[in-house]
């Protein structure tokens, strides 16, 4: 990769109006985790469709609406993307811009307080604009109903003064595409939802697409990784790219300070243990969640305020984090009564060593009982 088109993504900047809108410690992080996030996305982020890589269904219909809309001279129908973190969903908010060739404002439903917050957005969209609303589904009640109209008729009324001396006064916006991303699809009321015609879940990388991307973020990064080293970080990736690209960089350190070459599989491993991931890719906290529901639970059902309350976790990051790829990867089977664990937990708890913690002898011999 030529260090001319790395030098020309950093220096292009991102839009954001999310920085101007609120200021609760809350938007603070939210802006520093963002930060931190667009250095990543500036290097590393895929920015046309042919770039991305995998979600081959989701590619195709989006790649679709594009051409369509562009023969017609119209703007892309409102897409709602969702799925777990690190999917991919804010790239492809991007690359629908970049395609179409038309600007992007991007906030977040939490980021947007009041009416007036999205008003001022909307009122500044040109013409064919994507607006994309990160975490869709915190947006407040009150925020939404302006959405409505906005993303129906692309008009907005505004309500000036109270009771009898209210008027309002209606006005027009230029066509624009909302892009909706959630890691809730559930969670969104349905009047909302109904209002994006495309809408579309990203689902977890196979180890062969992100093969694909560590490759690639490994060109774009200049390090050099053998056929091994990839698979092998891909493999710990729990089919996350962003996870994939997180952990490239991991081993990247580790190998310039205590090997100086390529990676390999050796070496990730060896830098892997130090970080905490496991040979399947869970994290310490994915093994306190199955070990929870094993040895607390006695291998479940149970529920996940249960667990949460066990864990000292938030319900959310269970349930947003953890839980999508403990059920994806077979951990875990969600029953109306509650989450159960699998043979396959058992299994690799026990041959991981079992917990850290103590345990009784009763709870050791639930844990190694496949054995
Ligand atoms: N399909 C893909 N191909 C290559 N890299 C990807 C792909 N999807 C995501 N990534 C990488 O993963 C990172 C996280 O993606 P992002 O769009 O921020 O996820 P989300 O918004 O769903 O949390 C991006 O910065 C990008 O580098
Ligand atoms: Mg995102």
């Amino acid at each position: 990769m030529a260090r001319e088109e790395i030098k020309k993504r950093r220096e292009e900047p991102l839009q954001s109006a999310s920085g101007g809108l609120t200021n609760t410690p809350e938007a603070d992080s939210n802006i520093l985790k963002e930060k931190e996030e667009n250095e990543e996305a500036l290097n590393l982020r895929p920015r046309k469709l042919s770039e991305y890589i995998g979600q081959g269904k989701v590619v195709e219909s989006l790649g679709i609406a594009i051409e369509a809309a562009k023969k017609r001279g119209d703007a892309v129908d409102h897409v709602l993307l969702y799925g777990p973190p690190g999917l991919g969903k804010t790239t492809l908010a991007y690359i629908i811009a970049r395609e179409m060739d038309v600007g992007i404002v991007t906030t977040s439903g939490p980021a947007l307080e009041k009416g007036g917050d999205l008003i001022g957005i909307l009122t500044h969209l040109k013409k064919g604009d994507v607006l994309f609303i990160d975490e869709i589904h915190r947006l407040p009640k009150a925020v939404e109903e302006y959405l409505y109209s906005a993303v129906e008729d692309f008009a907005i009324s505004i309500v000036f003064d109270k009771g009898s001396h209210a008027r309002s006064y209606r006005s027009r916006l230029e066509k624009f595409t909302l892009v909706g991303a959630t890691t809730r699809a559930g969670l969104i009321s349905s009047p909302l939802r109904e209002r994006f015609g495309i809408q579309r879940a990203l689902d977890f990388y196979t180890i062969e697409d992100l093969c694909q991307v560590v490759k690639r973020s490994a060109s774009l990064l200049q390090v050099p990784v053998d056929e091994e080293g990839v698979r092998e970080i891909a493999r710990r990736s729990r089919g996350t790219p962003r996870i994939a690209n997180r952990i490239l960089r991991r081993v990247r350190d580790y190998t310039q300070v205590r090997h100086h070459g390529v990676i390999t599989r050796p070496v990730t491993q060896e830098a892997l243990l130090l970080e905490g991931i496991d040979e399947e890719g869970l994290t310490t906290l994915d093994k306190r969640f199955l070990e929870t529901v094993i040895v607390h639970y006695k291998g479940g059902p149970a529920g996940l305020e249960a667990i949460a309350a066990v864990l000292q976790e938030e319900t959310d990051t269970l349930v947003d984090v953890v839980e999508p790829f403990l059920l994806k990867a077979g951990f875990i089977i969600r029953t109306p009564k509650g989450r159960k664990a699998t043979d396959k937990a058992y299994l690799h708890l026990s041959a991981s060593g079992g917990p850290k913690t103590a345990i009784s002898e009763e709870q050791l011999s639930l844990l190694t009982r496949h054995k």
